[in-house]
């Protein structure tokens, strides 16, 4: 037997077809996301049992697929439809949705196997989002050099790179580890990273650097329709260590202030009234978005 969190190992996860017990969940050794990191995946936060934005998930899983050149297997209302349904066997209200495809099992070649079927793997828990202290006092974060492949656009499996950074924070007592390239701003190790200078909201643009977010998004309309100054430009290194507000942003980490990047205060060491008037749109957001219809892709 796996030795499967005892707190998971009952929940309903989905595999090739299937809704199954976690703990009796199998996958071959030579799955090539086991053996290789072959694969693409999507998180998507679910509020009040309803998907966020989840047909700008399954459009990104869409691009990650095309990129990796994999078919996807399923179509869009197909993947709704399977992702309601394992919502519906989980207990919590709020969960995070957690989707994989792997180009599935063959003998260890690298070249692409002809015939292969990707394997499908869901599995969907109780949401968690940062405690009401983090989102009010902000928390802190450390830099590294961005070592990472030049592929950050494919919402890929094989996160080692991403693994190593965010260890770093942890052993640094920190959240998160924001990456730097060449003098400029990427991202962090699993989150999109926003600044704020003299009032104007700043965030690098989408490139092969940096995953296309789908909070950061989210951020740029709601900024969008309340009118708030945004700039979406190359971010420097030297205007990232002066920022006045840094944020992080992610389907789990929702909109999240940075009080301090190495060890020295960011603005004045609390979140800013430019992300509190983020977080009160995004909050908002997610309420309207609870009381409204289930989405469907
Ligand atoms: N990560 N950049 C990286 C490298 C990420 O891993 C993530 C999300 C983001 C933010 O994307 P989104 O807003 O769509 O969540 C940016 C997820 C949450 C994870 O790997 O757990």
């Amino acid at each position: 037997m796996f030795d499967i969190p005892t707190d998971v190992a009952d929940s309903i996860v989905f595999l090739n077809g299937s809704f199954l017990r976690m703990d009796e969940a199998r996958v071959p050794v030579l799955d090539r996301g086991f053996i290789f990191g072959d694969g693409v995946y999507e998180v998507v936060p679910v509020y009040a049992r309803r998907p966020f934005r989840l047909q700008e998930h399954l459009r990104r899983l869409q691009y990650s697929l095309d990129q990796i050149r994999l078919a996807n297997p399923y179509a869009d209302q197909e993947w709704s439809r399977l992702i309601l349904e394992l919502i519906a066997r989980c207990p919590h209200a709020d969960q995070g949705l957690y989707l994989q495809v792997t180009r599935g099992v063959a003998k260890r070649d690298h070249a692409f196997p002809k015939g292969a079927k990707p394997t499908v793997f869901m599995m969907t828990n109780a949401l968690s989002t940062p405690s009401p202290e983090a989102v009010a006092n902000g928390v802190a974060a450390i830099t590294a050099a961005d070592n990472r492949w030049l592929r950050c656009d494919i919402k890929s499996i094989a996160l080692l790179g991403n693994v190593l950074m965010r260890q770093l924070a942890v052993e640094a007592g920190a959240n998160e580890t924001i990456m730097i390239r060449d003098g400029w701003l990427t991202e962090g190790s699993a989150s999109n990273v926003f600044l704020v200078r003299n009032g104007v909201i700043l965030a690098p643009p989408k490139s092969n650097l940096i995953l296309p977010g789908t909070t950061y998004d989210v951020v740029l309309e709601l900024a969008a329709k309340a009118g708030m100054p945004v700039e979406v430009r190359p971010v420097s290194e030297a205007e990232l260590r002066d920022a006045d507000e840094l944020w992080l942003t992610s389907a789990t980490r929702e909109v999240l202030a940075v009080n301090s990047l190495d060890g020295k205060p960011v603005g004045g060491g609390a979140p800013g009234p430019v992300f509190r008037r983020m977080y009160a749109l995004f909050r908002d957001f997610k309420k309207e978005l609870a009381g409204g219809a289930p989405t469907h892709a």
